[in-house]
């Protein structure tokens, strides 16, 4: 059976490692299996929080560079922005009929996004899990590639297709299921490696970009904080964060398994070792995706031209799920009487 891969991409802020190992190499190895692979940047799910509208599309740019710099190809995968797909919009809204208010308000990323806000705390960051519930039933996706941290949002989605499914016909949507990696799922803040890389909240130190010059790459390995044991005990384990942490990204970057980084060591001296290997590893494996992104990111029109040839294709999927979505909800004109679409009468 056909494998609808589907995931979304937010469009703030600089990528960094955690990004690329938790999300855009799935992307890259997702273009092989999906039929199709659908990658939407979510610039509709970025105004529910404070932000500026001129640097919006900026950003959109810059990450829709990032994505086809790490590998995604526009004629193996479809690529596309979420704004430019009106679908989206609409079945977010027909889903809120099948969605608990409760529920919502029991997401957590909706109490800590809303208890950062400083002044308006809007309807649309309540909505955020609806709307993404209506990113991927638009395309009846089997598959959703996303990190650790975004299961509640993956179970409400689950909840919201059943009961449109119980409620309204049964197969009218796919119940699709949560694909997190198993290694690189978490990868964690090289200076607080309790906690996971990210854009917000870490350390400028401990978060290392994608657009990082290479020495400052290897700076930031060379600085991460591992732990006290001593002599260095090179293996990963609950206890030792950091340096599972280093092994799981060294893994990573090079497509093996952390188990072979952990033999490798075996005859390291210690720490600096794994280090300098990490910091190597990484910048090796990054220097081809930057070298594309400078080439393609000035090319605002090439960006823009990727983005609506990727539209059309999704809006041609979305549309038919919409049509059947509204039939089974019997709402607007019924288009398809007698099973075939009809004009105004
Ligand atoms: N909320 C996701 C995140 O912050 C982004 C996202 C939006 C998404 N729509 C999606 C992820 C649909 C998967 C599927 O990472």
């Amino acid at each position: 059976m056909a494998r609808v891969i589907f995931s979304g991409i937010q469009p703030t802020g600089r990528k960094h490692l955690g990004n690329y190992i938790g999300a855009i190499m799935q992307y890259v190895a997702g273009q092989e299996r999906g039929e199709p692979a659908i990658y939407c940047i979510v610039d509709l799910h970025a105004t529910t929080v404070a932000y500026d509208p001129a640097q919006l599309r900026e950003r959109v740019h810059d990450t829709t560079a990032i994505l086809l710099a790490a590998g995604l190809e526009p004629e193996r995968c479809i690529l596309f922005r979420q704004g430019d797909v009106a679908e989206h919009s609409e079945l977010c809204w027909l889903l809120t009929s099948v969605t608990a208010l409760g529920e919502l308000n029991r997401m957590h990323q909706f109490r800590d996004k809303s208890a950062a806000q400083r002044e308006l705390v809007s309807a649309g960051l309540l909505l955020y899990p609806v709307l993404q519930a209506a990113d991927v039933l638009a395309y009846r996706a089997h598959e959703v590639p996303v990190g650790e941290d975004q299961r509640e949002h993956l179970e409400l989605m689950r909840n919201i297709a059943e009961r449109f499914n119980t409620r309204f016909g049964a197969g009218t949507l796919v119940i699709p299921e949560h694909r997190i990696p198993e290694v690189g799922a978490r990868v964690r803040d090289l200076q607080e490696p309790e906690r996971k890389m990210s854009t917000t909240g870490g350390s400028e130190q401990g978060t290392v970009y994608l657009l990082d010059e290479p020495d400052a790459i290897r700076r930031k390995f060379k600085r991460a904080v591992t732990d006290s044991d001593d002599p260095p005990v090179l293996r990963r384990g609950d206890d030792k964060p950091g340096v599972t942490n280093l092994i799981d990204i060294l893994a990573s970057v090079r497509v093996v398994s952390p188990q072979s980084v952990e033999q490798e060591l075996a005859s390291a001296r210690g720490y600096g070792d794994l280090k300098l290997a990490v910091g190597d590893a990484v910048v090796e494996a990054l220097a081809p995706l930057q070298e594309r992104y400078r080439a393609l990111r000035p090319d605002q029109q090439g960006l823009e031209d990727v983005l609506a040839a990727g539209a059309d294709k999704a809006r041609a999927i979305a549309a038919e799920t919409l049509a059947d979505v509204r039939a089974a909800m019997g709402v607007g004109r019924d288009r398809r009487a007698n099973g075939r679409v009809r004009g105004w009468v």
